[in-house]
């Protein structure tokens, strides 16, 4: 309720200074202590995946909190999960703004940013100053300075660094704002990253005493070839998991409104069928052999159970939450306890 009168406003500020004033209100909140006050509690429906007891199957994604550092602010909407980053290995500023984009007819978002981000360290030190009790995934990238050659270093590095802080690690191959990153979906540049990625993930689980699951998150514009060839390499590398899926280079759903035409990932409403389509054909291919985990264009109950019941254990939001606001994390969470 009290969104549908703060909406307006944020709309017509914007969406990159909507986005950090939302962040930063959240964090006072917290900061006040008056997040259980104003947020009911989390819906407890504990489910495990990957080996982690999540306490309900609804999470942030991956981009809202690229620092980590509204974590708790986040965390008190009721989320069972919050994936943090993406991170690089270094601090880079991303692309030039404008670099986000509200399409309201369409209840999308066109996004730009290219992984700004304040570094590996900074991040780090945030997730271990949280207090919020839910699962923490970091999701960790490449320097756009890297060439893909190099790929694996940057993404050892943002292992290495996460390891001892991370419930989960999210490998991100599927942003379409770092040119060439999402080659790295393909044939033997997927092959040895997720080879390399294995083998150090043995020997820090050795180090640390502890095993952290590593989930892939792919993008929805592979076709169907592409999807079967990642999923055979998920699971020939015994990788835990995979996030289905990233925003879209597509612009179907969108030709002919303001900002359409916005180079970027598109995200949202429009999203939500392609990327339902990508999880059933994941599914097909994986079985149970590795968990899925649905995000892309979910902005009701509805809308989450068609992902559930395509094959997903656990789903994301990020657009849906601009679009209906923080009461769709207790409803989706609700929807998907029963
Ligand atoms: C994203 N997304 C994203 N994903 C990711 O793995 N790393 C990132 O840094 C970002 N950054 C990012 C910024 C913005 C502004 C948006 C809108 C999205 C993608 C996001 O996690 C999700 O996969 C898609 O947005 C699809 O889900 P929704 O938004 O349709 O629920």
């Amino acid at each position: 309720m009290l969104y549908s009168l703060i909406r307006p406003l944020l709309f017509r500020l914007d969406p990159e200074r909507a986005h950090n004033l939302t962040l930063a209100g959240l964090r006072l909140v917290d900061g006040l202590g008056l997040s259980s006050l104003l947020w009911r509690r989390a819906v407890h429906a504990p489910v495990k995946v990957m080996g982690i007891e999540f306490p309900n199957r609804v999470g942030l994604a991956a981009g809202l909190d690229k620092d980590g550092d509204c974590i708790d602010g986040l965390g008190a909407l009721g989320f069972g999960f919050v994936e943090v980053g993406t991170v690089t290995p270094r601090p880079q500023s991303g692309n030039e703004r404008p670099r986000l984009f509200r399409l309201p007819a369409a209840e999308a978002v066109v996004n730009r940013m290219g992984f700004n981000n304040h570094g590996v360290q900074n991040l780090v030190d945030n997730v271990r100053h949280a207090r919020y009790r839910g699962v923490i995934g970091v999701n960790i990238g490449k320097n756009k300075a890297t060439p893909n050659e190099q790929a694996l270093d940057d993404y050892v590095c943002g292992l290495r660094a996460v390891y001892g802080v991370a419930r989960y690690v999210t490998v991100n191959i599927s942003s379409p704002n770092t040119p060439g990153l999402r080659d790295l979906q393909q044939g033997d540049d997927l092959d040895r990253l997720l080879g390399g990625l294995k083998e150090q993930q043995q020997r820090l689980a050795d180090q640390y005493g502890h095993y952290v699951p590593i989930a892939v998150k792919i993008a929805p514009d592979l076709d169907d070839a592409g999807i079967d060839g990642v999923a055979e390499t998920l699971l020939r590398h015994r990788i835990d998991g995979v996030i289905a899926t990233n925003t879209t280079l597509t612009r179907e759903a969108v030709v002919g409104m303001v900002h359409g035409d916005e180079a970027g990932g598109l995200s949202g409403a429009p999203l939500r069928e392609r990327s339902t389509e990508v999880v059933a054909r994941l599914f097909g291919r994986l079985g149970d052999g590795l968990p899925i985990i649905a995000v892309g264009g979910i902005l009701s109950a509805a809308d989450a159970r068609e992902k559930l019941a395509a094959g997903a254990q656990l789903v994301q939001l990020y657009t849906g939450i601009i679009y209906r606001g923080p009461h769709l994390v207790r409803e989706v969470a609700e929807a998907l306890a029963e």
